[in-house]
């Protein structure tokens, strides 16, 4: 069977990560995240990492041809070899296009494109009340608590905020959306690859609407 990718569309704080995480579980694939690809660099201290930072503190992109770089090498893992649900990436028309050519080299293609819609003041909301693990795991204060305020609830670590994910950068980083990334909605569209999903809806509605789209898809 070919391999199977999907790539979860959105804008920051639509619930890209937290809907890859399980569509991924369910559809047995790997999650392949480029922001947690980042910040594992960043961890590590890599020059990947550290290069990566100056963009992403500012609510930029990291330049195209690093992240396609990254991405095929992520890609040549042989977990991929099933597939992928793609989160954070593409995210330019160029990357759209890289993506394309890489997957052409399996024999494979962009499967569905589950576009997450949320309007811009509850992106806000979503942002400053999330908090992350350090094993990837996604809470929010309200709408995801964990079961004890600021411990992840698997491994019992301490939580924390990302440091993009203040006001200011927040705002900044809506912006460089709406000029970078959505032009992919019609190229995705034009493809009829698109399924456009009410990100504002309880978790578990969104996500039984993005299984629908899979299905259709
Ligand atoms: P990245 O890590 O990809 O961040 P992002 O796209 O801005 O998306 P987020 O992770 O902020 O949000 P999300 O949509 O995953 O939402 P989540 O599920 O967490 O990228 C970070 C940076 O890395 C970029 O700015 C850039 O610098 C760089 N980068 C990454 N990829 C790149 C690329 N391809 N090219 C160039 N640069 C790149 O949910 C948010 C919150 O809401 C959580 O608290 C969650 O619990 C809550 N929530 C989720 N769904 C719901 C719901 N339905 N109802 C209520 N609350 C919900």
């Amino acid at each position: 069977m070919a391999p199977m990718y999907i790539v979860m569309l959105g804008p920051p704080g639509a619930g890209k990560g937290t809907q890859a995480k399980k569509l991924a579980e369910a559809l047995n694939l790997v999650h392949v995240s480029t922001g947690d690809l980042f910040r594992e660099n960043l961890k590590n201290e890599t020059p990947l990492g550290q290069l990566a930072q100056q963009y992403m503190n500012k609510g930029e992109l990291v330049p195209d041809d690093v992240t396609v770089a990254m991405v095929e090498e992520r890609f040549a893992r042989p977990d991929c070899e099933k597939g992928a649900v793609l989160d954070g990436f593409p995210r330019t028309p160029a990357q759209a296009e890289a993506l394309e050519s890489l997957l052409a080299k399996f024999d494979s293609d962009v499967k569905v494109v589950p576009f997450i819609k949320v309007p811009d003041d509850i992106l806000v909301e979503r942002l400053s009340g999330r908090w992350m693990s350090n094993s990837g795991r996604v809470y929010h204060e309200k709408y995801n608590p964990p079961l004890v305020k600021w411990i992840d609830d698997i491994d019992g670590s301490q939580l924390y905020q990302r440091d993009d994910d203040r006001p200011d950068t927040v705002r900044h980083r809506i912006e460089v959306y709406n000029e970078q990334t959505a032009p992919l909605i019609n190229y995705y569209r034009d493809k009829g690859l698109l399924a456009e999903i009410d990100g504002t809806q309880p978790i578990e509605d969104v996500f039984q609407a993005i299984m629908e789209s899979v299905k259709e898809g």
